[in-house]
């Protein structure tokens, strides 16, 4: 890990939901399944992605590993992080009674990763980056361009609002009904924890912070005004400049 100024952001704090506990860990797979189709996103992410069988890819924010996992039936070697040891130490365990060995599973997260030269093909990231706050996000999205390789691809999804909600009221207790419908109440309190003290942020303010750490938008999906997802390229400075 790198060593880092005392002013640097601790992102090994948990704010909003703690992933570090046991039970959240133990259950994370079982409520998720229950307000997201998982095997969607699957495919939504290997469509965009396009991986290739020679391809090195980083996910940063593993949690139990089943995106890890998947997408290293389709590339050389993937690299997980997450700043859990509990979150590691399951998807660790996962990747081994599935078979996988292409996944090296490592504590660690946006802000402190040290890829020691290494470059990567595409990077993923996913219901990971309102961890931090705007200031940080661009400063991971900064550290996510140093390590793509020319022309890789980053895969961004997470909460982010639409800057189409005028009644952020009404907008929240609907949210908050459908997620409590959908999943008998054991997600609303997350969510709530979500609004309240994580750090999503709006549409606009994401494309810019895209945009100034040098990435090039090239498909965007927008779902439910609070779900957004981003195929970027890595621009390539010799290009623009000439
Ligand atoms: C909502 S879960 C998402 C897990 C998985 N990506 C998914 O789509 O289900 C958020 C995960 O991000 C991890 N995390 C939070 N902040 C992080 C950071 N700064 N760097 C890396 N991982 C982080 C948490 O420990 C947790 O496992």
């Amino acid at each position: 890990m790198r060593k880092l100024p005392a002013w640097y952001y601790d992102e090994f704090v948990q704010n909003g939901t703690d992933y570090t506990d046991e039970e959240e860990i133990l259950n994370y797979d079982r409520n998720m399944d229950k307000i997201r189709d998982i095997r969607e996103e699957m495919e939504t992410m290997l469509r965009l992605i396009d991986l290739q069988p020679e391809e090195q890819v980083l996910e940063i924010g593993c949690g139990t590993g089943e995106f890890s996992i998947e997408l290293s039936n389709y590339c050389r070697e993937i690299t997980a992080l997450d700043i859990s040891p509990g979150m590691i130490e399951f998807a660790r365990d996962k990747a081994r009674s599935r078979k996988r060995d292409n996944i090296k599973f490592i504590n660690g997260g946006f802000l402190t990763f040290d890829p020691a030269e290494k470059q990567f093909n595409v990077i993923v990231t996913q219901l990971v980056l309102h961890h931090l706050p705007d200031f940080w996000k661009l400063i991971a999205l900064k550290n996510i361009n140093s390590m793509l390789k020319p022309d890789g691809k980053l895969y961004l999804r997470d909460v982010i609002y639409s800057s189409d909600i005028d009644d952020f009221d009404a907008f929240f207790s609907q949210t908050l009904h459908n997620i409590s419908e959908e999943a008998k109440d054991i997600m609303k309190d997350d969510y709530v924890h979500h609004i309240k003290e994580e750090f999503s942020t709006f549409d606009w303010v994401m494309e810019g912070l895209l945009e100034k750490a040098g990435f090039r938008i090239e498909e965007s999906h927008y779902q439910d005004d609070f779900m957004a997802s981003y195929l970027c390229r890595k621009e390539n400075k010799q290009k623009m400049s000439v």
